[in-house]
């Protein structure tokens, strides 16, 4: 018998095998049941096998690499951008060509929109897959996405795509087996025959499109049922009961993997799992089956990394980076939607209580985990503010949240805002608003207060702690695209207002009549050199003195860094006792943002109208 050597990579394998494996089944039996679970995990062992045994070399470098600095995506070093690919290259190859920009502008993380096959629009911005193993034909095909992601990886930059998994379209073969009566891909939906099943579910789920997409059911005459239809009628939702979902989707991942896709954006994540007597959303199970396929990942292709979109009330939120025994297991990344929806509703209210009761409401996620702070992005705004919250500061929470719309939309007395309405519920009274960040902030209407205003929002989500992602246009200020309605197949979701193509010329020629990409340039520049920015660090959100400022502090074992947030057009201050609590008093005091000390009065340190100050001991 001759003995085959072991490749180094494959006893790497098996050592990681051997580590989670067992948390694996575990995971499993508490999804499926302890009688399903074996065959669910050698199932998905052999998935993660075979995708190991084809990774390519570039990649399984790359694991190891990422083993040896898991803390990649935390540096104060990383930013993140987001971008349709057609919007901002035209292809996938004319993305590759604008890596400069995104390296030029200190970007080493880029989300793509979803670009494997849609079907034919309308697909919601191609959030209804048609086909996970190939690439929308007008963007390029599968070798193009894995030339991007390589040229990507050469400039530092690393790829994250959207993973559709709650729903897939119609059109897909999937659905399309269901229709033709294939009763195994039936079972892949959740289809009943009346209405039975359907009110009763419907009787405590919310709309999410109650606009376009009224009810969450859609009659489908070739199934002969009703098929869960969260969003739109074509997008049909999964039944991750089923464990032939999750393997198909392990499978998936993987492939995606070896292309060299680094980042997966766990889309629409909370809606994975249906409860009766419930909202359908945040269910347990859901991070149960994101740890399953994080530890898929985990052994397979482990410089793989999650990212949580649950856009969801801040009491749920922390559930995504991991709470008790799943943390550090589930997603690596999450969208801090809590946020971003206090940066706009401190902008619009010019003060600062409800954003801090909020914020600080929110435990600190796992070391090995980071916020993705963000002011705009593809979607609309939805005012997820706790009632409690709200009634904590003593605000009506439901006059807060109608305030906000009015205030967005432009129909307030006085607002600076542009928006749009998106999605009115007449039943709940809620109003969600699209809209640029730039006509939002007030640059459309031609507030001189909108410059400022945008670069404090983007001065926040730098400073706050996690991954800072942009979105695309936001650098350069774009106001809502006009046109948004000329297209047909986009005319009935006025998300389309804030999605506008990236003027290229104009950008080339470097015009910046606001200082705005100047101003976030600076930003980018000064966070890099900040320590206490690591993710890993925690976050304190401290109680305001003077309700103008948002007191954010970073303890680093260097010494702690304080970021003062003035969101209003006055003076403000920070107060003298906070600066004594941190330590900030000596003559090394420093704001790192302008490079030299602050203005100091009567001990208290002065900010100028919608400035922010980073203040550490320089000395
Ligand atoms: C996510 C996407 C959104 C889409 C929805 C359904 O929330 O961000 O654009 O409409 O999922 O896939």
């Amino acid at each position: 018998m001759t003995d085959v050597p072991t490749h180094p990579h494959d006893a790497a394998f098996q050592s990681r095998l051997a580590t989670w494996q067992p948390d694996l089944a575990r995971t499993l039996a508490r999804v499926y049941g302890r009688d399903a679970a074996p065959a669910v995990t050698s199932r998905l062992v052999a998935i993660a096998r075979a995708a190991h045994d084809v990774r390519p070399e570039e990649l399984l470098r790359l694991d190891e690499q990422r083993l040896g600095e898991p803390d990649w995506f935390q540096r104060p070093t990383m930013l993140g951008y987001a971008a349709y690919a057609d919007r901002f290259g035209g292809t996938l190859r004319g993305v590759a060509g604008r890596a400069p920009y995104l390296r030029d502008l200190g970007v080493g993380y880029l989300h793509l929109m979803p670009l494997l096959t849609p079907r034919p629009e309308p697909n919601d911005g191609g959030y209804a897959v048609m086909d996970y193993r190939s690439v929308r034909p007008d963007l390029g095909d599968v070798e193009d996405l894995r030339h991007l992601a390589t040229v990507l990886r050469g400039q530092g930059i690393s790829l994250c795509l959207d993973l559709v998994l709650n729903h897939v379209a119609r059109e897909h073969a999937w659905a399309r087996a269901a229709r033709e009566g294939d009763a195994a891909r039936r079972a892949y939906f959740h289809v009943h025959p009346d209405r039975t099943v359907p009110d009763a579910f419907e009787a405590t789920l919310p709309e999410v499109f109650p606009d376009f997409a009224p009810g969450s059911f859609s009659w489908d005459d070739e199934l002969d049922g009703w098929v869960w239809t969260t969003f739109n009628d074509y997008q049909w939702d999964l039944d991750w009961s089923n464990p032939d979902v999750l393997c198909e989707f392990a499978d998936i991942i993987l492939a995606l993997a070896n292309l060299g896709v680094e980042v997966f954006r766990l889309d629409a994540i909370a809606f994975l799992w249906k409860r009766l007597g419930t909202d359908c959303q945040n269910q347990p199970e859901v991070h149960e089956l994101t740890r399953a396929l994080r530890t898929v990942a985990r052994i397979a292709a482990p410089a793989v990394a999650f990212k949580a979109e649950a856009i969801v009330g801040p009491a749920d939120l922390p559930a995504y980076l991991g709470v008790g025994e799943h943390a550090g297991r589930v997603s690596d990344l999450a969208y801090h939607n809590s946020l971003m929806v206090q940066v706009w509703s401190m902008l619009a209210s010019r003060e600062t209580r409800l954003a801090t009761r909020a914020l600080q409401q929110l435990p600190q996620p796992p070391a090995s985990t980071a916020w993705v702070t963000y002011v705009r992005c593809h979607d609309d705004i939805g005012w997820a503010i706790a009632d409690d919250d709200a009634r904590a500061v003593g605000l009506d929470p439901v006059a807060h949240r109608r305030f906000l719309s009015d205030w967005y939309s432009g129909a307030f007395p006085g607002s600076w805002a542009r928006g749009l309405v998106f999605q009115q519920n007449e039943v709940t009274g809620d109003r969600r608003i699209s809209g640029s960040l730039a006509s939002l902030a007030g640059l459309e209407a031609g507030d001189p207060g909108a410059p400022a205003r945008i670069l404090l929002a983007h001065a926040i989500v730098l400073s706050y702690g996690g991954l800072p992602v942009i979105w695309m246009g936001d650098e350069l200020g774009l106001l809502n695209d006009e046109g948004w309605a000329d297209d047909p197949d986009h005319a009935a979701d006025n998300r389309w207002v804030h999605r506008p193509a990236m003027p290229w010329p104009v950008v080339g020629e470097g015009a910046d009549p606001h200082g705005i990409t100047a101003g976030l340039r600076h930003l980018v520049d000064v966070r890099r050199g900040l320590p206490h920015l690591h993710a890993a660090v925690p976050t304190e959100v401290w109680d305001p003195r003077d309700h103008r400022v948002l007191l954010v502090v970073r303890r680093h074992p260097d010494g702690p860094l304080l970021a003062a947030h003035n969101v209003t057009d006055e003076e403000a201050w920070v107060a003298g006792d906070v600066l004594d609590w941190l330590g900030l008093r000596g003559p090394g005091l420093l704001d790192a943002l302008t490079g030299a000390a602050p203005e100091v009065r009567d001990g208290a340190v002065r900010l100028g109208p919608y400035a922010s100050a980073w203040l550490h001991d320089g000395g």
